[in-house]
């Protein structure tokens, strides 16, 4: 086994939450229920020391990351009562560009950092992404902002010998996977899409914000459905939905209409309900161990095996 990549984390919110607790479950039970890959380029699922961490609330700066991803607004259940400090403070994040060079100090010594702040603040990612650049580390975006599909931004990654994954995580068994599937299989089954939508419903600080700040989120839902077929136009989304009651599960709602042979009617409504930042922490696991690989093989730049688990990587809308 390979030494532990050294990660750094952005936002110290429900995603980072689930992840934590995640690593130290399965590095206690030794048991691996939800992991798609048990070992990733050398790296099992509990080889990850996370190194730094950043985070804006007063509640969560000071604290060992152990304890401040139980601060509020943060609603993820607690997974385990075990769970050993980790050693890391948690620092004041960046406000503007003239916090980078410091943040690029803080980070020194981390192999990836993991960018995992709101959505919908594009200048705010890319001055992290600066920071990594200056400190040598891989970034790893889940946020819906355009950094890895920002070509300019890729050439930067690719000059510096760097990985840079992004954009937007794929949730492991969320809405996008899961419609996506059903209008690959009507098409392959020869049926015509006539219309198709999906309603998301959360109770996530995640949902809060993207209620309001939906300027990335939306795009980049749609490049998941829409970049691989012939269905651009046919498929709505409806505009999210935050209700507090739902605490840290996500609901979502998929009706296809589609015509068969002869032009019959085909109608399929499904409702789905998972925990969303455990959707979110089971892909970036696989995200993070990915980047930490590709650095110390020595590959910059994005990694096409990591399309799989991205809303929008290179290539797909800005
Ligand atoms: N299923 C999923 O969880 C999923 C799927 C796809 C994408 N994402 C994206 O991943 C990101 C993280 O999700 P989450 O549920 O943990 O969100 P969250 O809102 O719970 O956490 C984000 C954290 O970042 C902090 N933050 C805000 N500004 C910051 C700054 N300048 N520097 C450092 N920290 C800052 C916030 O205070 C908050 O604690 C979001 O952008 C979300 O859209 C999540």
């Amino acid at each position: 086994m390979l030494n532990r990549a050294k990660v750094a984390v952005v936002g110290v919110g429900n995603n980072v939450s689930a992840l934590v607790q995640g690593i130290a479950l399965y590095r206690a039970t030794g048991s691996l229920p939800g992991v798609r890959r048990p070992v990733l380029d050398g790296l099992g699922v509990g080889d990850i020391d996370f190194v730094a961490a950043f985070a804006m609330s007063p509640e969560k700066v000071g604290k060992d990351l152990t304890e401040a991803i139980f601060s509020p607004p943060n609603n993820f259940p607690r997974l385990t009562d075990e769970l050993p400090h980790s050693g890391v403070t948690v620092s004041r994040g960046l406000t503007d560009t003239t916090e980078v060079e410091r943040v690029a100090r803080e980070i020194a010594g981390a192999e990836v950092v993991l960018y995992a702040a709101p959505s919908g603040r594009q200048e705010t990612a890319r001055a992290y992404a600066e920071a990594a650049l200056r400190a040598g580390a891989a970034f790893v975006n889940i946020t819906s902002d355009a950094v890895a599909r920002d070509p300019q931004w890729l050439e930067r990654f690719v000059t510096a010998g760097l990985p840079l994954l992004g954009d937007d995580l794929t949730s492991q068994f969320g809405t996008s996977v899961v419609h996506h599937c059903l209008l690959r299989l009507l098409e392959e089954r020869g049926l015509t899409l006539i219309s198709s939508y999906q309603v998301n419903l959360g109770g996530t600080e995640d949902f809060r914000n993207l209620v309001e700040n939906n300027n990335t989120k939306m795009q980049s839902k749609l490049n998941a459905l829409t970049a691989k077929q012939s269905t651009a136009g046919r498929v709505e989304l409806a505009p999210l939905g935050y209700l507090p009651h739902l605490e840290s599960h996500k609901v979502a709602h998929i009706n296809v209409e589609a015509q068969a042979w002869g032009g019959t009617s085909v109608s399929l409504d499904l409702k789905l309900k998972v925990h969303d930042p455990s959707g979110g922490a089971g892909v970036t696991i696989d995200l993070v161990r990915m980047a930490a690989g590709a650095l110390r093989q020595q590959r910059a730049g994005y990694l096409s095996e990591a399309a799989p688990l991205l809303k929008s990587p290179p290539g797909t809308t800005v």
